[in-house]
């Protein structure tokens, strides 16, 4: 029945890193540099940096004071809070239900990339059609897919502290010193100025509307909000934490990671093309089949392909293992079952229901729900429409009818909150018009009414 989690970090930092593993992700790889490019660099970056202080800040300290008062799982934190907010527990679950199949699937195509470049046979990687050969091809992928569940699984099977704290003490430092050493070599480069200046240089008449949509989508994603997962790690933050303090470490960490990210990306593709601003794309060709065209023409452009990919599975498995652990504690949450046996028929589940999302790819390619392939259908259904609207009603349950000193006291019950008038403004006024504008604008957007 409705139990409390047990089992939790036992120190900040590796709450904190944990966190940072969930938010660092194929977002802040694949779509924060091609944003940025596009709607203004430095302008952009400080438009981000603002909505990440300030909105994604509000988001993120909820989840994790709902999670660490409560010491619930996403399914009944909120009703442990109002009893009428019930549904909203339901659906924040069903997030990560929906995305954890999908997500293992694009894990295993950089599963892929990886061996192909450690194995050095990166020169094929960068060939025109191995890519969209590969993705429909019908037995490999499935093999990689099952591979990174299986690598996610045991990770979660270790439990909070010794599988997912352990795991994000090694995982992220390594990532961070990747990101930082292949950021630098890329400086190294001659003809890289150009490209760096290109995503440094504010350019303010980038700066529309759309920017701003693009920024706050981008950010809500990034930070892995209303997929239940902050709610989750909150419950396991020890009571002692300061809560404000670990937010605004994880918002320095995703952010970095997405700047320097970009710092590697964009110019590295701008010295490749010649400085064509259109050889930037987003998504899974970006990273899958430009990038490694331009490691084709790079110095010791393997081994920085190799290395980078191993920086994307690192990023892509810390964000796995944080939404099983969701799954796990929302199950623990309501049956009383052994970890194992619900670690093992999760990662079946996922299994199964991640095979239409990679088979949409090939055999099943004539399956277009709404026109769009099986994965970017459920992608759609729990970015565009769940996420947005979890976000919003949390906010309403907060600021509107519970008022946000619920969360106040819990996060002066352990520390300063320096941000309190901040937060009441957000949580209240700022953030519900925010979730809005990007509920309609990323439906607008998945139909092609506008483009982000
Ligand atoms: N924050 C992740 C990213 O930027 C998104 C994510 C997290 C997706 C956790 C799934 C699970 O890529």
């Amino acid at each position: 029945m409705d139990k409390k989690t047990s089992g939790g970090f036992s120190s900040r930092i590796g709450f904190v890193l944990a966190a940072a593993g969930s938010a660092v992700g194929l977002g802040n790889i694949w779509r924060f540099p091609y944003l940025a490019a596009k709607y203004g660099g430095g302008s952009f970056l400080f438009l981000y940096l603002i909505l990440t202080v300030t909105f994604g800040f509000t988001l993120m300290l909820t989840e994790i004071a709902i999670g660490r008062k409560t010491g619930k799982s996403a399914l009944y934190a909120f009703s442990a809070l109002d009893s009428r907010f019930k549904f909203l527990g339901v659906l924040a679950s069903i997030v990560p239900m929906i995305i954890f199949p999908y997500y293992c699937v694009i894990g295993g195509w950089v599963v892929k990339y990886m061996v192909t470049y450690v194995t050095g046979q990166g020169v094929n990687a960068s060939q025109g059609t191995f890519f969209t050969d590969y993705i429909s091809s019908a037995g490999e992928p499935l093999l990689w897919l099952c591979l990174f569940i299986i690598a996610t699984m045991f990770i979660i099977l270790g439990g909070v502290e010794k599988g997912i704290e352990k795991a994000s003490k090694i995982l992220m430092p390594v990532l961070i010193l990747i990101t930082i050493g292949i950021a630098v070599y890329v400086f190294t480069i001659p003809g890289i100025s150009d490209g760096i200046l290109y995503y440094l240089k504010p350019d303010f008449q980038k700066m529309s509307m759309q920017a701003v949509l693009a920024a706050m989508g981008q950010l809500f994603y990034s930070m892995s909000l209303a997929m239940g997962i902050m709610i989750t790690y909150g419950s396991y933050l020890n009571k002692k934490e300061d809560v404000e303090a670990a937010v605004h470490h994880i918002e320095l960490f995703d952010t970095g990671i997405a700047f320097l990210a970009g710092l590697i990306i964009v110019p590295s593709v701008f010295a490749f093309s010649g400085g064509d601003e259109k050889a930037l794309s987003e998504g899974p060709s970006l990273m899958f089949v430009t990038l490694p065209k331009v490691f084709e023409h790079m110095p010791l452009g393997h081994v920085v392909g190799a290395v980078f990919f191993t920086l994307v599975l690192f990023a892509a498995l810390t964000s796995s293992i944080s939404l099983m652990e969701t799954i796990v504690s929302i199950i623990q949450n309501k049956f009383s079952v052994s970890r194992r046996k619900i670690c093992i028929s999760i990662s079946a589940g996922a299994f199964v229901i991640a095979v239409p999302s990679s088979l949409g790819f090939g055999i099943w390619s004539g399956i277009q729900p709404l026109n769009m392939s099986i994965l970017d259908f459920f992608d759609f259904i729990s970015n565009n429409l769940l996420m947005p609207v979890v976000a919003l009603i949390t906010c309403i349950m907060v600021g509107i009818v519970l008022k946000p000193s619920v969360i106040a006291d819990e996060v002066k019950s352990s520390g300063r909150f320096k941000s309190e008038k901040l937060y009441n403004i957000f949580i209240k006024y700022i953030a519900p018009v925010i979730l809005v504008a990007i509920l309609i604008s990323s439906i607008l957007n998945a139909f092609g009414v506008i483009h982000l």
